[in-house]
């Protein structure tokens, strides 16, 4: 943002504001960081008497059609801002051209939910040239959704002058960290439900970290590629743990203990991992000896990277061992960065965000940052006048 003009021009804001919206259509103050971390750029390109033109993602509206409303989204915004902001019909066309030639210096319009037209999942070249007509700069505070092509996303701002939003840059520099010469020792702590959309990330890490250590459902395929849980059937997943296991060595730390009960979070039972009877359809947190385990490697660490909640942690009380993970990180002096929006949420709840590093916007983002993949949302704003 400081090397392009953007001084009282007309400025494409890019925001992914993909967050949960209660039953009511409201936010609640848990789930709104992807909001609230775009606001600084809006705030600065107010000051600096731009034309803002807001165009928002929120939800999956091509299997939840309530989720093309922006209605919600747009309403927290204004009340975060204390500012009215105009929302507008049309993402582009006459009436929105109308508008903008209207809007006075600092001005902020919202236009409707990008992801509600399907050009934008197919990255249709046609509407992102229909979306350029209105705006002179691009400016992105899409971090989250980066690893994705959409019309508004990647093709957009190849069509103007374009560059990351403040967060976005921030995003980049402090998820660097973690890719180039991170301090020693480095940890790793991964969760999250699929083990097959993460095995590049896995075996990434596994490269990079001097030990990774695993929670949640990825855990427990693990305890089942290892013969332990005899109750999961998924035989890719098993399959693609059991690959990880066959390269990873002594840098992976598995649960040694892990939490049953009922689906409500009565009858909660720490088991050791060798001990789980047959009949176990559900294995809903790590146990406290894992935890504290893994606390202890982290005690030692310079470094340390964690996605993904470790339990269940929607369910008390299968939100102890994340609770106590993220309290103990949280107190700890390591350079530590979080990524995903369950881990976000979990860190709101306790009130802890503001203790750690960096805590990242980015899911299947900031993943496949560290995996070292090209980023289709960032690459376009890594060009300034041709350069890279
Ligand atoms: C996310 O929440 O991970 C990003 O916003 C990407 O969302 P998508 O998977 O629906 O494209």
């Amino acid at each position: 943002m400081d090397d392009i003009p953007l001084d009282g021009k007309r400025v494409y804001v890019r925001v992914d504001f993909n967050v949960s919206v209660g039953g009511d259509g409201t936010i609640g103050a848990d789930e709104d960081y992807r909001i609230e971390t775009a606001l600084e750029t809006i705030q600065e390109l107010r000051k600096r008497r731009s034309q803002i033109i807001i165009l928002p993602r929120r939800g999956r509206p091509e299997e939840n059609p309530e989720e093309a409303d922006i209605k919600p989204v747009w309403r927290h915004l204004q009340d975060l801002l204390r500012e009215d902001i105009r929302l507008l019909d049309h993402l582009y066309g006459p009436g929105v051209e109308t508008v903008v030639q209207s809007m006075n210096p600092g001005e902020m319009v919202m236009l409707p939910n990008v992801r509600a037209d399907i050009r934008e999942l197919h990255n249709n070249e046609k509407f992102a040239k229909q979306l350029a007509e209105v705006a002179d700069v691009y400016v992105s505070e899409s971090f989250g959704e980066a690893h994705r092509e959409r019309a508004s996303l990647s093709t957009l701002p190849t069509l103007m002058p374009s560059c990351a939003g403040r967060r976005t840059q921030l995003e980049v520099e402090m998820l660097n960290r973690l890719r180039s010469n991170p301090k020693r020792p480095y940890v790793a702590i991964a969760s999250g439900s699929k083990v097959t959309t993460k095995v590049d990330m896995l075996l990434q890490l596994l490269q990079e970290v001097d030990t990774l250590c695993l929670g949640g459902q990825i855990a427990n395929v693990f305890l089942a590629a290892k013969g332990l849980w005899r109750d999961h059937h998924e035989a890719e997943e098993i399959e693609a743990a059991k690959q990880i296991l066959a390269e990873a060595g002594p840098k992976l730390l598995l649960p040694i203990d892990v939490v049953t009960g009922e689906e409500d979070g009565s009858g909660m039972t720490e088991i050791p991992v060798d001990e789980i009877p047959e009949g176990i359809e559900n294995l809903w947190d790590i146990g406290s000896k894992s935890t504290r385990a893994i606390i202890e490697v982290c005690e030692t660490a310079q470094t340390v990277m964690w996605n993904g909640p470790v339990g269940r942690f929607e369910v008390e009380p299968y939100g102890l061992s994340t609770k106590t993970l993220a309290q103990a990180l949280a107190d700890s002096s390591s350079y530590c960065v979080v990524g995903g929006g369950d881990t976000v949420t979990a860190l709101e709840r306790y009130k802890l965000t503001s203790k750690f590093d960096h805590v990242s916007v980015g899911g299947g983002a900031m993943v496949a940052f560290l995996e070292g993949k090209k980023l289709p949302g960032l690459e376009p704003l890594m060009q300034i006048d041709g350069k890279d």
